[in-house]
């Protein structure tokens, strides 16, 4: 990491490709289509939640001297395990929208980084290929529930039986948001059959169609469309999903502390504080915001997970300092993919390491663990 700002800042060696988050998106929305842009950049409603998830501003770094911070150690550990850094690839769906290579080369330049990888229901790429591609990187599979159990079922087992290590079960999409650049263009990437490449691929998906999907792909997308998601859930339901893994599950998009107590009765091995990246309920609290109580209410029972408006590594800095265990990263990666595929993917994660390095280091923390709320005044504090 060291190497990456000593060439950019001492040998005036400057990157190939943009640094800031700002010039990344403009050199990915050159690269691409209009229903892509609209699909990533996605928030819901008149995007406040989008907007103001990204206002870490309200708490400030108040860094500390003198503290020995020449070797500094990124590394986390949670669920049993130690990870190389408090970052992990979050699930992001229907990756052929921002590059042809989607989660091939995403998954590439995690496994590169060693950076956890967390794959979507919605991937353009069957889950079993993108884990043989991830080899030994930590890898969780993000669930999204089929109202059809049985293919609930075996997308369990398949994500067991392909290696993967974590089921990530995202419970704040009942039913996909108001997305406003999406119903505007009358644009559903899932019609265009992108991102359904798990379920086409799924043994009994197929077997609960007349005609398979490369015979009559409108049906099977009727079909998906059918059975995706299913709002009648409720907390009791989750029984079946501990009933058919083994695997420990983490509860994703958890914004109330009585949900997250909820998800530990009911058997959470972890939660996410996390608004969806602003793309379900607009005008909700954002995710920097509900973390704090989600943390005390938590009292260390279960890691916490957090993401949603993580642009660079002051974000992850502060979130990390209010109690997260570790950060979900991403449309800074995914504008990564669209502008230069798996280069631009780990070019954003390596600057993104560098950079949450640095900034512990400046601060004065030469570990993750001395990340803690002494590091940080919120605004209401400095009078
Ligand atoms: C997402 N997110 C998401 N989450 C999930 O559980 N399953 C999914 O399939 C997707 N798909 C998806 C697509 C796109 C294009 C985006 C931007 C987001 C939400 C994602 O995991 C995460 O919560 C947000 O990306 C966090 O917000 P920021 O930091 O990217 O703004």
């Amino acid at each position: 990491l060291k190497e990456i700002y000593r060439k950019g800042m001492l040998e005036g060696e400057a990157p190939d490709l943009p640094v800031s988050f700002e010039d990344i998106r403009e050199a990915a929305w050159e690269n691409m289509s209009e229903e892509g842009r609209a699909y990533v950049h996605g928030g819901s409603g008149g995007e406040e939640t989008f907007e103001r998830n990204k206002d870490f501003s309200k708490w400030r770094i108040v860094p500390r001297m003198l503290r020995g911070v020449a070797e500094r150690d990124l590394s986390v550990e949670f669920l049993g395990e130690e990870y190389d850094w408090p970052l992990l690839v979050t699930p992001l769906g229907v990756q052929t929208l921002l590059h042809d290579d989607a989660e091939h080369a995403t998954a590439r330049a995690a496994s590169d980084l060693n950076v956890p990888f967390i794959l979507s229901s919605l991937s353009s790429t069957p889950m079993e290929e993108v884990a043989e591609e991830l080899g030994d990187t930590p890898k969780w599979f993000q669930f999204y529930w089929s109202s059809n159990h049985d293919i609930a079922k075996s997308f369990l087992d398949r994500a067991e039986a392909a290696g993967y290590d974590a089921i990530v079960l995202t419970v704040d999409a009942p039913t996909l948001g108001w997305r406003e650049r999406l119903v505007a263009r009358g644009y559903y990437p899932f019609m265009a059959g992108e991102g359904v490449a798990n379920y086409f691929s799924d043994p009994e998906f197929r077997a609960a169609l007349d005609e398979t999907p490369e015979e009559d792909p409108s049906a099977a997308v009727d079909y998906f469309l059918d059975i995706f998601g299913d709002s009648s859930l409720q907390w009791d339901d989750l029984e079946f999903v501990f009933e058919n893994t083994d695997l420990p599950v983490i509860i994703k998009g958890v914004l109330h502390p009585e949900d997250a107590r909820l998800a530990i009765e009911h058997g959470a091995a972890a939660v996410d504080v996390s608004t969806h990246g602003g793309r379900q309920v607009d005008g909700s609290i954002s995710a920097i915001e509900a973390l704090p109580a989600i943390v005390e209410e938590v009292d260390g029972e279960v890691p916490v997970f957090f993401d949603s408006g993580v642009r660079r590594a002051k974000d992850a800095f502060k979130a990390l300092a209010l109690g997260a265990d570790s950060v979900f990263l991403g449309r800074p990666w995914a504008y990564g993919l669209a502008m230069a595929g798996e280069r631009g993917v780990r070019h954003v994660l390596e600057n993104f390491l560098a950079e949450l390095d640095l900034t512990m280091g400046l601060a004065g923390c030469a570990s993750v663990d001395e990340v803690d709320r002494s590091t940080l005044k919120h605004e209401t504090e400095l009078e």
